[in-house]
């Protein structure tokens, strides 16, 4: 969770190596993976893990849909890869991989032949559109993109990375493209898949009431930094960063103290130049002298709950 800006996407994409390179270089840290860090890997190995290992789905799935192709012969690719995959092959083709979890490039390439929906794969990719509660799924996988509403692209989507078999899915703000109403339900399915399907979920979101409702446990970034991470409940009770304080204290409660309503005031520091202590010293209220010298650690404070804060010890 984090306000927009802050690397929430560029985080996300840089764990399987989906950032442009060049100009993206990861500098520094690691992602640890099931023990392994998937900064060291090389690209060729870092693509296994694509897809089967973790999914990817984006805000806006036509983005990601290719508008050329029905709805059912994309899931058809999917499913094929992952077979091809289990089968040892490598996956086939593994452009086709990429394709699938990359936003679709302003200039296409080539329009290769289109998958044919076979009875074995017409019947799995009903199935896995009936698991993200699409009810006419016959009719579904005859449409292109465009047809569909916002909120049933977005279950293709869903469906197609869980086809993939992912351990990890990570949806990058999935429902902000979405109305209200249609919000609630995906996110709902969300909540439910996870148990349905054995897959964890990565949300990312600008939305505090979205995390407050989906997650287990929240990480808070600021500027590119994780400044907080806690269980959720510890999270919205506890909070201990200045800045998680700050953006809970902008959240209308609906009752008459909303006339204190208090916006953080400033705004966040430029990344590519960011200041040398703590990135959130020059709006926070606490800062202290040191924050303007050197940037604080994230630690843990008890039972799991971390900060990155000078208040809580250097
Ligand atoms: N770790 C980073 N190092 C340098 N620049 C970054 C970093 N993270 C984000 N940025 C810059 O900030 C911009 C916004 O980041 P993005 O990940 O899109 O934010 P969000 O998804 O939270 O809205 C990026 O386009 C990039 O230029
Ligand atoms: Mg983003």
């Amino acid at each position: 969770m984090g306000e927009s800006g802050c690397g929430k996407s560029t985080l996300a994409l840089s764990m399987i190596g989906l950032l442009p390179s060049p100009p993206a270089k990861v500098l520094e840290g690691s992602i640890v993976y099931k023990g392994t860090d998937l900064v060291k890997l090389k690209p060729k190995d870092l693509r296994s893990y694509r897809g089967t290992e973790i999914a990817m789905i984006f805000q806006e799935p036509l983005t990601s849909l290719n508008p050329v192709y029905k709805v059912g012969s994309q899931m058809a690719e999917a499913i094929l890869i992952r077979e091809s995959r289990s089968a040892g092959l490598d996956a086939a083709d593994p452009e086709a991989i990429e394709d699938l979890h990359k936003p679709v490039r302003k200039k296409s390439k080539p329009v290769k032949p289109k998958r044919k929906l076979t009875p074995e794969l017409r019947k799995e990719a009903m199935e896995a559109l009936k698991l993200v509660r699409i009810a006419d799924p016959e009719q579904v996988l005859e449409r292109y993109p465009f047809e569909l509403s916002g909120g049933m692209r977005q279950r293709v989507m869903i469906a197609m990375a869980l086809s993939q078999r992912p351990k990890l899915l990570v949806a990058d703000e999935p429902t902000t493209a979405l109305d209200v109403t249609t919000q609630a339900q995906v996110l709902k399915l969300m909540k439910e898949l996870i148990t349905e399907v054995n897959t964890s979920i990565m949300l990312i979101t600008h939305d505090l009431a979205v995390a407050s409702q989906v997650a287990d446990r929240v990480v808070v970034m600021y500027a590119g930094d994780v400044v907080e991470d806690a269980g959720v409940y510890d999270l919205f009770s506890k909070p201990l960063h200045p800045y998680t304080k700050g953006l809970l204290s902008c959240i209308p409660t609906g009752s008459k103290d909303d006339t204190k309503l208090m916006p953080i005031p400033g705004s966040v520091p430029d990344l590519v130049h960011p200041p040398v202590g703590c990135r959130y010293a020059d709006r926070c209220p606490s800062a202290m002298d040191i924050c303007r010298t050197k940037p604080p650690k994230l630690r843990d404070v008890g039972s799991g709950h971390k900060v990155s804060c000078f208040l809580y010890g250097e």
